[in-house]
């Protein structure tokens, strides 16, 4: 975890980075006996050092008779463990597949639709698709392996019994006498079980070290956005704010352009709302303010410096943004809110004021436990709120910090016409002599920004204030006449 908290977000979202992820975190699990068993094995190889010494004195072609008996199984061990690995890798994708479909089937975040549209079935069959074919490879394997297991077997003991009769031949020559003959099948039978379990031993260990090659190949996987050698800490207060110089930006492995061609200022003081069809970039442009992703080309500068010369951790935590796709964590009220700055989850009256401020504190006073309420139906007692009211959660947790950058991605969405009248007024004198972005689609709140850029394709096409963009005749007023005529 500690690790992967460290990815670029473009990481998190590329399937391959996604299994490797997968694989070191199955392989964390289950690869603690490692080193007990070294330990065991080094004790082994001393008692076998003993015993072998006391038969070399009388028999050496007996340990050779036993390494060679032993030495097929071991191979066989070896190249059986390392089909296994192989296997295990390969299928990683349909182990994801099958945890996601094991949580649709199963969570009480997808409970309603999959029981709506009666998915159930369709679910199940999935599952047994992959697991079945995963089970046919398994399979197959687990047969070879045991057939081969087998015949090494076999010939193991044919090689035990040859140097059980050779003993018994030359104690009836009258070279060995009783004496010797107990000794040597007594200590033979030790080494051999000795042995065994060491060769045994060994290629376990050789297999077990093939999975941690998957853990520290992910502990290698280094993000690429990163502070500087010499970052700057954020402008306090920020004075000229923020400006993106033509910037473009393509997702990794996507030949569209998301933005392109992006150039705008945000002066500090300002209310600047983004609107624009579904796809048109705005969500990006706030990624890119975060630094989740770098610009493809151009620069976004802060203060008059390029962001990706600040230190990485302080223009976070000076920025607060909600994302449209906010998170709903299963954990207390205070701690929903209380996540929007860690160090002050304990801090119940910045919760509060937090709370009154994106109206939030309404819905908590309701809850049987406050502010000690669990959300979401996952664990003992939680509550479930409505989007609405959780979306009003999630906008505390922005104000919770002291941002100088306020940014709101479609925050109101799910809020009702009153609700996102109150919550822009608030808003609005909380980003008092910051800088604030919103993202909205009801044109009587976008209104009451000090300005508005409309984005088409990743390029504002139109800026200005709604008086100017109406008078203009424009894209804007297009929009806006599109849903003012819905209320007429
Ligand atoms: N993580 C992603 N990977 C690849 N493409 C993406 C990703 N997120 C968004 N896009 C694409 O980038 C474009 C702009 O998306 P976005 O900025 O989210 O639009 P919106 O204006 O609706 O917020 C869309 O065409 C979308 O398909
Ligand atoms: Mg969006």
């Amino acid at each position: 975890m500690e690790h992967a908290t460290t990815l670029d977000l473009e990481q998190f979202e590329s399937s391959d980075q996604q299994d490797q992820l997968e694989r070191a975190r199955r392989q964390v699990t289950g690869r603690t006996t490692l080193l007990t068993q070294i330990f065991g094995q080094a004790q082994d190889v001393l008692t076998v050092l003993s015993l072998a010494a006391g038969l070399l004195a009388y028999a050496p072609w007996l340990i050779v008779l036993i390494l060679l008996a032993l030495l097929p199984a071991f191979v066989g061990e070896v190249h059986f463990n390392a089909q296994g690995y192989r296997l295990n890798y390969f299928r990683t994708p349909e182990r994801r597949q099958l945890d996601y479909i094991r949580y649709l089937g199963s969570s009480v975040e997808t409970a309603k639709e999959v029981k709506l549209y009666g998915l159930n079935t369709f679910l199940v069959e999935r599952f047994r698709g992959f697991a079945d074919r995963m089970y046919a490879d398994n399979r197959r394997l687990a047969t070879r392996r045991a057939a081969w297991g087998t015949l090494f077997a076999a010939l193991a003991s044919c090689a035990y019994y040859l140097a059980y009769a050779l003993i018994v031949w030359r104690t009836v020559q009258g070279e060995f006498s009783i004496g010797d003959l107990t000794f040597l099948s007594g200590s033979f039978l030790r080494l051999r079980g000795l042995l065994e379990g060491l060769l045994l031993g060994f290629s376990q260990i050789a297999g077990q070290a093939l999975y941690l090659e998957d853990l520290f190949s992910f502990f290698d996987v280094r993000p690429s956005i990163a502070s500087p050698a010499n970052p700057r800490s954020f402008p306090q207060p920020l004075k000229s704010g923020i400006m993106f110089e033509n910037v473009g930006f393509r997702y990794p492995d996507s030949d569209r352009w998301a933005v392109r061609h992006l150039s705008l200022t945000l002066t500090v003081g300002e209310a600047v709302a983004l609107v624009g069809e579904n796809g048109a970039g705005k969500t990006t442009i706030v990624k890119l303010l975060a630094r989740l992703y770098d610009p493809t080309e151009g620069r976004i500068l802060l203060d008059g410096y390029d962001l990706r010369e600040y230190d990485l951790a302080d223009l976070r935590r000076h920025i607060g943004v909600i994302f449209q796709d906010f998170v709903r964590f299963h954990f207390t009220a205070g701690e929903n809110i209380g996540a929007g700055c860690i160090e002050a989850t304990d801090d119940r009256s910045r919760i509060q004021q937090a709370a009154e401020r994106s109206l939030a504190d309404r819905i908590i006073q309701r809850l049987p436990h406050g502010y000690d309420q669990p959300l979401g139906k996952r664990f003992h007692e939680g509550a479930d709120l409505s989007g609405g009211e959780w979306q009003k959660i999630a906008i505390a947790r922005a104000y919770m910090r002291d941002a100088e950058v306020l940014i709101l991605d479609e925050p109101t969405a799910a809020l009702d016409a009153r609700s996102e009248y109150e919550v822009f007024q608030r808003f609005r004198d909380l980003s008092l002599g910051k800088t604030a972005i919103l993202i909205l689609h009801r044109f009587s709140t976008v209104r009451m920004a000090d300005r508005i850029l409309v984005l088409e394709n990743g390029q504002v096409v139109e800026a200005g204030s709604h008086e100017q963009l109406v008078a203009s005749g424009g894209r804007y007023a297009e929009l806006f006449e599109l849903q003012a005529s819905g209320y007429r």
